[in-house]
């Protein structure tokens, strides 16, 4: 495996509509990123992305753009953002933008212009398309719910319709079109150029359509399949674009670029993140998969300890000697890690230490999302008001459209809801938590009195002081190499433990993780060094002591 600028870094995820507001509107704006970015640094951040911040009418939180090379007047201006970058570059950090060209929003111009003359240049950037049999082209079901296919607006009497993967204001854009695909590159070496050091490609799996149109069978009593199942047969075929835009925009400026795709094979793998694949890397999707196999949240499962494991388990193996996963527990789409993945027992700080264990000693790029490096769990609705995404209402109203109660629609999205992790910044113990003097454009965390920056900034116990120490010991010269290129290799004790090898050229690291109640003593097969541990786990000569929630990191030299 080549070598790469971006190897060995940590990165960022912050969500900008929840992170800081600097102007008391209640909302995060770019001035409000501006002012933590000394936080950041402190933390150890190397890359951080910031989710949209485009123009939008955020029907889906700034995923649906308006204009992608204008910043929304919520977040600030364009020479906000430029001071950002100035100011970040300066810390020795780097930006990371989301590019969400999957789809844009049914307010860009491109599809105003397209729905007004559909002989335009513009009608050719997306999919319109004749109904069959008086209903819509084929049954794909959207990811937020009902068909794909709408009536373009105004032309409601044709028939003729036009694509959405997800929301209706989020027309999918189309690919097989060279000028669309210009269009695309044009936009994202402006960003390049601009300094940037490359993206988080959102939703790219869903970019290769099969033309014909052809559905699937049904997957649930709606008569609809989910539109992940076509992407998934359509994956082998996405190198066709995805090279071109490589090879147009990301390769000629060196850039760092994370893909959001479902379910790459060991086959594509090398094509996708190998020395000269189409993305830098790729999120770990795998425990999500598996939960999001379900049609809806009513049938949504958590993953025991075991299942999580081995979902990770499964990405590390795989990526070994290809190229560089990118290991994250939580991000905007998904609850709280702490609270999803570890046992009820353990959804707190000590579980937040735990699973942090877990992720940030993997190969890879590990991503954090804000929130998680001081352990935030999943926030309390009481109803569904709280909610603001717009796939919770969806997913309650189809619970309740089957009779279900008010209050079992509402805990499966509490379970399950994006919102989760969507709650502002807690930052101190004041009245709103620091993120905003006004009021907050989103419920607070319940716990924001006691769960904040403030409060851990200079407790050495802390959650937010054990990530600084993780990431401290992957960035040590002692351990960078290990840590970096070393690869992976699964440790079995048992279905509560999360234990596993990283082999270096001169020295091999172990991290073992207990998530059971019951202490787990386990015997090294040689001495090692404690290098760091959590939850009070202990090491006396080849013994290795760790209690609920323990965790401990070895190692021994070759
Ligand atoms: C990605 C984003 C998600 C968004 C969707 C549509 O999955 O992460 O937040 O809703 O794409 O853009
Ligand atoms: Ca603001």
């Amino acid at each position: 495996m080549q070598k790469k600028w971006w190897h060995g870094k940590i990165a960022y995820q912050i969500y900008p509509k929840s992170f800081m507001d600097s102007n008391g509107d209640g909302i995060g704006d770019l001035k409000g990123i501006m002012s933590r970015l000394p936080y950041l640094k402190h933390l150890g951040v190397d890359i951080i992305w910031i989710s949209p911040i485009y123009v939008s009418p955020f029907v889906d939180q700034g995923y649906d753009v308006a204009d992608y090379q204008n910043i929304d007047p919520i977040f600030g201006s364009m020479a906000d953002f430029d001071e950002l970058l100035a100011k970040t570059k300066a810390l020795g950090m780097d930006i990371i933008m989301d590019l969400v060209v999957n789809h844009c929003s049914s307010e860009h111009q491109w599809f105003k212009k397209a729905c007004a003359d559909l002989n335009s240049k513009e009608a050719g950037y997306f999919y319109f398309v004749k109904g069959r049999n008086g209903g819509a082209p084929d049954n794909l079901r959207s990811y937020f719910g009902g068909s794909v296919w709408d009536k373009i607006p105004g032309h409601e009497n044709e028939d003729l319709y036009y694509l959405h993967y997800f929301a209706k204001q989020q027309p999918d854009l189309n690919w097989s079109n060279p000028a669309l695909r210009e269009e695309i590159y044009k936009m994202v070496n402006w960003w390049l150029d601009k300094g940037i050091a490359g993206f988080r490609i959102d939703a790219i799996h869903s970019v290769m359509k099969d033309l014909s149109f052809p559905g699937l069978p049904a997957d649930d009593i709606d008569g609809l399949c989910h539109a992940s199942k076509m992407n998934a047969k359509m994956f082998s075929k996405l190198g066709i674009y995805l090279s071109e835009l490589r090879d147009r925009t990301f390769k000629p400026h060196d850039a760092f670029t994370v893909g959001e795709a479902f379910s790459p094979s060991k086959e594509v793998l090398e094509a996708f993140i190998g020395d000269d694949g189409y993305f830098s890397t790729l999120f770990d999707l795998s425990c999500r998969e598996v939960i999001e196999a379900a049609p809806s949240y009513m049938e949504y499962k958590k993953l025991t300890v075991k299942q999580f494991r081995d979902c990770i388990f499964g990405t590390q193996q795989m990526y070994n000697g290809i190229g560089m996963s990118a290991p994250i527990i939580e991000n905007h789409d998904e609850p709280r890690g702490v609270s999803y993945f570890m046992p009820p027992y353990l959804n707190n700080a000590e579980g937040a230490k735990a699973i942090a264990t877990v992720l940030m000693l993997l190969r890879g790029i590990p991503f954090i999302y804000q929130g998680q490096e001081i352990g935030m769990t999943n926030t309390r609705f009481d109803s569904i008001d709280e909610h603001e995404d717009l796939f919770a209402h969806d997913e309650y109203n189809k619970a309740k459209a089957r009779g279900w109660s008010d209050a079992d629609a509402l805990a499966i999205c509490n379970e399950h809801g994006r919102d989760n992790a969507r709650t502002p910044m807690l930052w101190d113990d004041s009245e709103n938590a620091g993120f905003t003097t006004g009021k907050p454009w989103m419920k607070l965390h319940q716990d924001h009195k006691t769960l904040n920056v403030k409060a851990q900034y200079h407790d050495e116990n802390s959650v937010f002081n054990y990530y600084r120490a993780l990431i401290a010991l992957r960035k040590s010269k002692e351990h960078f190499d290990c840590l970096t290129w070393g690869a992976f290799e699964p440790v079995s004790v048992n279905d509560a433990v999360i234990a596993y090898k990283r082999l270096g050229e001169s020295e091999t690291i172990l991290v073992v993780v207990n998530t059971a109640k019951e202490p787990l003593v386990y015997e090294t097969e040689a001495e090692g060094t404690l290098l760091l541990s959590c939850n009070e786990a202990s090491c006396t000569g080849r013994t290795l002591t760790l209690g609920c929630g323990g965790g401990a990191v070895l190692s021994f030299k070759k």
